[in-house]
């Protein structure tokens, strides 16, 4: 279904993230139909630009970084001719009037800071002293969205003095993706898993994003953020939220953002014997965490693994393990639920053992298994077995249907909608940070020195024994 049709411009229209996602992505919502043809992309940057210059960019940037979308050569110049570029001096008033004649007045309006958080307010304060935006503009902002709570307030409150909430668009690109939304559609559109949602079922919850890329190349942004600040405040919080937060009673931004506010405020502070912080080291032919940060003294963090426990009803009891780092053994995020063993087995002493087990493939392979347990064929007697009963989306729904759209042009057809359901409000932002600042002030306090662990493994031997004391253990990364 077509969006209406639109003006969105996006300062930092030269940068990293518009080349690789913003433009590509937005090109393929083009060919799909869903952006009308009369929508215009203001590109806006320091470089010195004209619209044609741009244009030439953002053709190589869809050879090189889009996908099967390449090959529709033919389209690329009707697309192309959407786009303008405007040079802007954000902290001046170089280009200002020049945006103001290109934007419309009369269409949805959105404007995407790109660019260094710093810039927020000044952007904000011109967008409105040359006229260019009104009450019913769009912003939307990036991560990081500070980086602890006080200059997470700060920002909060810049946007506040030029928009109001309801204007503002955080994105987190998890909330984007296919299966994360996937997600809410399994607790709450079966009546199979709710009623066994809670501590009286559910034995413990595991939350792992591993990666295999290294912090090559954004050292210098990576090495002042660490895997708590880089991946934990945001995209674990937010998949914790959705695993754990009471059905909200509508699917509309503010019922499904209540109740993960709710969630991130009964996070309990997490016990430091409770948390392993990692930095990988050299491998064979891979250079170091310090080497690629390019600091041989570097304490911060790229990988984490802890335990946290949720203060409420449903949850009191359950740990929820969570684990994300850099350098992993495979490229794999997934969600288990780990349910608790039958209390009485009719068949044999040992086989209470069984459990059923949910899980929930992020990516790659997007799609959900449960385990249930049947008796083994053939005629050996009552034995049992464990099975997986799977679901991989793309074989259950047909290739064509799952067509992963890419998280970011969904989230900015979401924008251009005025859907803020998958966006993260204010108070959530701040309160993950509240939750997260005692942790990093302890590690600073302590010195906390990270365990080294290989490249290709999954991460330090400690992040293991976490699991391990407790009498259980991790899935396996693969
Ligand atoms: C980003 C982090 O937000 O998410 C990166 O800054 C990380 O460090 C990336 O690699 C992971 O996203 P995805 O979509 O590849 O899982």
């Amino acid at each position: 279904i077509p969006v209406e049709t639109f003006d969105l411009v996006i300062f930092g229209g030269t940068g990293d993230l518009a080349r690789r996602k913003i433009l590509p992505g937005l090109f393929r919502r083009f060919l799909a139909g869903q952006m009308p043809h009369d929508s215009r992309i203001v590109g806006a940057a320091r470089s010195d630009l004209d619209a044609a210059g741009y244009r030439e960019m953002i053709k190589d940037a869809i050879a090189e970084f889009g996908g099967s979308e390449k090959k529709e050569t033919g389209q690329i110049d009707a697309f192309l001719a959407c786009l303008q570029y405007v040079p802007i001096d954000a902290k001046g008033d170089g280009g200002w009037d020049d945006m103001a004649k290109l934007v419309r007045k009369d269409v949805v309006q959105a404007f995407y800071f790109s660019v260094a958080p710093s810039l927020f307010g000044d952007l904000a304060e011109r967008l409105h002293k040359y006229k260019i935006a009104n009450k019913k503009s769009r912003i939307v902002v990036e991560k990081p969205f500070g980086r602890d709570l006080e200059s997470a307030e700060a920002l909060n409150a810049t946007l506040a003095d030029h928009f109001r909430e309801d204007q503002i668009y955080r994105i987190d690109h998890y909330l984007g993706k296919e299966t994360v939304q996937n997600l809410m559609a399994v607790r709450f559109g079966n009546i199979l898993f709710e009623p066994l949602w809670n501590n009286h079922y559910i034995d413990h919850i595991q939350i792992t994003v591993a990666e295999t890329v290294s912090v090559a190349g954004r050292g210098a942004y990576y090495d002042r953020s660490g895997a708590m600040r880089d991946m934990v405040q945001n995209h674990l919080m937010q998949l914790l939220c959705l695993i754990a937060m009471e059905p909200p009673s509508q699917f509309g931004a503010d019922s499904v953002r209540d109740e993960k506010l709710k969630v991130i405020r009964a996070l309990q502070g997490v016990d430091p014997h409770h948390i392993v912080r990692g930095q990988y080291d050299a491998g064979k032919g891979t250079t170091s965490y310090r080497q690629d940060a390019e600091n041989e003294r570097s304490f911060t963090e790229s990988f984490i693994a802890m335990k946290c426990h949720i203060a409420n009803w449903r949850w009191a009891g359950v740990p929820f393990y969570l684990r994300t780092g850099k350098m992993m053994k495979a490229r794999s995020s997934e969600i288990t639920v780990v349910f608790k063993e039958i209390g009485h087995s009719i068949f044999s002493e040992n086989d209470n053992a069984h459990r059923n087990i949910l899980s929930i493939r992020l990516q790659p392979n997007e799609g959900m298994d449960l385990q249930v347990t049947i008796k083994e064929p053939g005629p050996g007697g009552m034995r049992l077995v464990d099975v997986p009963l799977d679901m991989t989306f793309a074989e259950a729904l047909g290739d064509s249907d799952v067509e992963v759209t890419d998280a970011y042009e969904r989230l900015i057809m979401d924008v251009i909608r005025g859907d803020q359901t998958l966006f993260m409000r204010g108070d959530e932002v701040e309160a993950a940070w509240a939750w997260t600042d005692p942790i990093i002030e302890g590690w600073e306090a302590r010195n906390d020195v990270p365990k080294l662990y290989d490249p290709g493994s999954s991460g330090p031997e400690d992040a293991l024994m976490l699991l391990h004391r407790d009498g259980r253990k991790w899935r396996e990364i693969k």
